[in-house]
């Protein structure tokens, strides 16, 4: 009788949809292995086929989709892409997302809205995701809308980091847009040795989408570099608001930190015209040629996102990766 021998080894795989392929190119080149080879393609009123080319059976599948414009088509393939895992037998399976869509609609601001965050969440479960990785959620809590572990990592370490390299640490100030991001701007303060934190009066009306009112700055910036940070730029509005109203407040430089570069409509023209001397972001969202200009600068997110992704295979430590953050 022929001997059966029994494999235990689990073998990391990682997909990806086409919303931002360059992105797990690099994921990718960071682990040193090769994407599994996908077919996808739209029949022609706009349904989404996806096949794996090889055998996904019993593999630790990985599916990253960046959720860039148009953000339901690239989600709706990220879905189908883990149902297809699901009915091929992978092991298990990770939804990453390194922006998550929808994650701005986390709660009700009046009656008869929907959460979609949550619904985000349910969908992937559904459709068979075991987990979510995700960079920097809108808000913390989003994690608790996903039956299942949720791997959040924080670009905040990348990025202040190298702000803190570019700057006079003595005449620094941390500068959140709104009220509710003072947590995340003490974080940067401490990791840049304490620095001031000071922060915008945002208000917005819930009713206009992307419109936002910006109020008087909460702090002394007279003379400081500031930095504001933020989770996305979206049209680039709450931004360059903060940025006008520093200058304004007596600040003498104004550098802007963000995770997620959206970048819709009128985003690049505004940041281009805004007095802030340099825009720092992630590549979570691709950045096309013609978006850059001069003063932007994009930090790669790919090899936050391997390690997080080996320590996951390898059931090491994800929170290891951000020790000292709170
Ligand atoms: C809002 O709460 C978010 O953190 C961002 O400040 C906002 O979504 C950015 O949008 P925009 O760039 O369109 O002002």
């Amino acid at each position: 009788m022929g001997e059966i021998r029994l494999s235990s080894e689990k073998r990391l795989r990682l997909f990806t949809g086409r919303g931002y392929p360059e992105l797990a190119d690099d994921v990718a080149a960071e682990l040193g292995i090769q994407l599994t080879p996908t077919s996808a393609y739209d029949f022609a009123n706009g349904e989404i086929f996806v096949r794996f080319e090889e055998s996904v059976r019993g593999c630790d599948a990985f599916v990253l989709q960046c959720h860039t414009a148009p953000v339901n088509k690239q989600i709706m393939e990220q879905l189908i892409m883990v149902d297809a895992l699901k009915r091929a037998s992978a092991k298990r399976i990770t939804v990453v997302a390194p922006f998550y869509g929808y994650a701005r609609q986390d709660k009700k601001h009046r009656g008869r809205e929907p959460i979609s965050a949550r619904l985000m969440a349910d969908l992937f479960k559904t459709a068979g995701a075991d987990r979510l990785m995700v960079v920097d959620l809108h808000t913390s809590q989003i994690q608790g809308f996903f039956d299942g572990p949720v791997d959040h990592l924080f670009a905040l370490p990348m990025l202040a980091n190298y702000v803190g390299s570019k700057v006079d640490r003595s005449r620094l100030t941390i500068v959140s847009p709104d009220s509710g991001r003072v947590r995340v701007a003490e974080r940067w303060s401490d990791l840049l040795g304490g620095c001031p934190i000071a922060f915008i009066h945002k208000t917005r009306d819930p009713r206009i989408p992307n419109e936002s009112i910006t109020g008087r700055v909460v702090g002394d910036v007279q003379g400081q570099t500031c930095v504001v940070i933020d989770d996305m730029i979206d049209t680039a509005g709450t931004i360059t608001k903060a940025v006008d109203a520093l200058f304004e407040a007596g600040a003498k430089d104004v550098i802007v930190a963000a995770t997620h570069a959206v970048l819709s409509g009128p985003a690049i023209d505004r940041l281009k015209s805004s007095k802030a001397s340099e825009v720092v972001i992630t590549n979570t969202l691709p950045i096309s040629e013609d978006q850059k200009f001069d003063g932007l600068t994009v930090l790669s997110i790919a090899p936050l996102i391997a390690r997080a992704i080996r320590e996951v295979f390898e059931d090491g430590s994800v929170t290891s990766l951000f020790d000292g953050l709170s």
